[in-house]
């Protein structure tokens, strides 16, 4: 779809979706794509360059990952990023030995002549770079030269002379590297003569046609939880194909205080755009009473949402496409040469549906990170408390009742959790943080209230940072905030006595209790 982007060839690193999102952020479309890759695959997309990522493997590891060397062959510029500088220095006839120490943490680096990739630094300059690498190269391959150099690596970054192939020792994709957005800049722009034309409008339109084309006269249908990427989904399409569009929203009885009259109102009355509701709450209800264990839960949920979509569904009449939330993090194949692979849980595919109604899919925002949804949803129009929204499991406020889910304990729980959120937004924290929510426990504790003693529930505050939600650290919340909550949560919700506050970052808990 978006011709003369950049690749990215992933050789395992934790910062590969780093590399995209910062080459997306100077407007230039960028993929990644596995080590591996045939290298005729990657010139279909006709690329205006190629960048390889660090690794966790070293060079000398027998099992490397190695790319096709015939990415070499076609005159496409190619920036090294540590390992990848690594391993282009090999490919081209190069050295690399172990170093007698790691090298991690910020250096600071000398450049050595003018040349493209620093462009706009000054020679004198001591430039503050992010280090992490074992391995270094030690003979240069013919035709390269080092261009900059630092405390512990003569050649901290090189280039040929005579081809646009450039490696550098550093991360320029992470913070700790303050100016590596301009580093990139030049290899985008200098380098590569990419231009900057990857732009929500720009995507907008061409997501527009691409959706007209494929949908034709036919009809999709959406379902929409009121989360951001599936709210931002459903507005494109209705750009796309208007009233050949129908959104179904299945309230499970899971959700949070007053959410689906929330839900329903924003797309009935701001996003003018209709909406089948299905209250299922007795349904799934019914099915939860007495089932403590989480993966059964999860499993019900799932079932019994299908089982609701497809009815709902075969209301319609004849229906040809499913449209999905799917994000560009949950699409990217993801490579992992050590311990578990890089990509978040996916709960977006609701398990089997297309097949069993046999629909085609239609994703939207298969190509797009998070931040860049949130920026397509405020480019279309869509409120800011809506695309601000902390992230909301599928299963709802099951999985934060540990236990059996009863009408009394959901009850407790949408409480005390209406009183977190309200103080959360109230102290401006609500945009900062990952998310934060109520979880109650099964376990009563003994308490005094006036001259009685109570003996009743006990909830826990969870609030998280995460850029992503595969590692999230508990965030520092002032306590005056705690104290604040706490209080409101013991006078005002009837049956807990006491909370408590969960300081376990992921790994190795979860964000989740359940
Ligand atoms: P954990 O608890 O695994 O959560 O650290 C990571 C992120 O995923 C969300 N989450 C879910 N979302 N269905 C979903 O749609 C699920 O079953 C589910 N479990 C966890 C969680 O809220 C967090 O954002």
């Amino acid at each position: 779809m978006h011709q003369e982007g950049i690749v990215i060839l992933d050789f395992g690193s934790q910062y590969t979706q780093l590399i995209a999102r910062r080459v997306r952020e100077c407007r230039v479309y960028a993929e990644i794509h596995p080590y591996h890759t045939p290298f005729e695959k990657l010139r279909a997309f006709h690329p205006r360059g190629i960048i390889l990522s660090g690794s966790p493997a070293s060079i000398h590891d027998p099992e490397a990952p190695r790319a096709d060397r015939e990415l070499l062959s076609a005159g496409i510029p190619v920036l090294g990023i540590c390992y990848g500088m690594h391993f282009l220095a090999e490919l081209c006839g190069g050295k690399v030995e172990q170093s007698d120490r790691r090298e991690f943490g910020s250096a600071a680096l000398q450049l050595d002549g003018q040349h493209d990739l620093f462009k706009h630094f000054k020679s004198d300059e001591s430039i503050p770079v992010w280090m992490s690498h074992g391995d270094r190269v030690t003979v240069m391959p013919p035709g390269f030269i080092s261009i900059a150099h630092s405390g512990n690596s003569p050649a901290a970054a090189i280039r040929s002379t005579s081809r646009p192939l450039f490696g550098v020792q550093f991360h320029p994709e992470v913070v700790h590297t303050p100016r590596g957005r301009q580093m990139l800049e030049n290899f985008l722009f200098e380098i590569c003569a990419c231009r900057p034309t990857w732009t929500m409008q720009s995507f907008i339109a061409e997501s527009l046609a691409s959706i007209r084309g494929a949908v034709g006269d036919r009809q999709v249908i959406c379902g929409v939880s009121g989360g951001v990427d599936s709210t931002v989904a459903a507005v494109l399409l209705h750009r796309a194909i208007g009233n050949q569009l129908h959104c179904i929203f299945i309230d499970n009885g899971l959700l949070r205080m007053a959410e689906a009259q929330r839900v329903v109102e924003y797309f009935q009355s701001r996003l003018g755009i209709p909406l089948i509701h299905a209250d299922a709450s007795e349904q799934f209800l019914d099915r939860l009473a007495g089932v403590s264990d989480p993966e059964r839960k999860r499993k019900i949920i799932g079932v019994e949402f299908i089982n609701r979509f497809e009815q709902e569904a075969g209301r319609i009449g004849r229906v040809d496409f499913l449209a999905q939330g799917t994000l560009y993090p949950d699409v990217i194949e993801s490579v992992s040469l050590k311990g578990p692979s890089a990509t978040i849980k996916s709960h977006h595919n609701v398990g089997g549906l297309p097949e069993r109604m046999n629909l085609k899919l239609i994703e939207p925002l298969r190509e797009l990170f998070k931040d860049e949804v949130r920026e397509l949803g405020r480019e279309l129009g869509i409120p800011v408390e809506m695309i601000n929204r902390q992230p909301f499991p599928g299963p709802g406020l099951a999985v934060r009742i540990l236990g059996p889910v009863t009408r009394d304990a959901l009850s407790l729980l949408r409480s005390a959790d209406a009183i977190v959120l309200e103080e959360v937004k109230r102290a401006s924290l609500y945009d900062t943080i990952w998310q934060s929510f109520a979880v109650l426990l099964p376990v009563k504790t003994v308490g005094v209230m006036g001259d009685e003693r109570t003996y009743e529930n006990v909830i826990a505050l969870r609030a998280v940072n995460s850029v992503d939600g595969m590692t999230a650290d508990w965030a520092r919340l002032p306590h005056d905030l705690l104290a604040r909550i706490s209080n409101r949560i013991i006078n005002e919700v009837k049956g807990i006595n006491r909370v408590v506050y969960d300081i376990s970052s992921k790994p190795p808990s979860t964000i989740e209790w359940e």
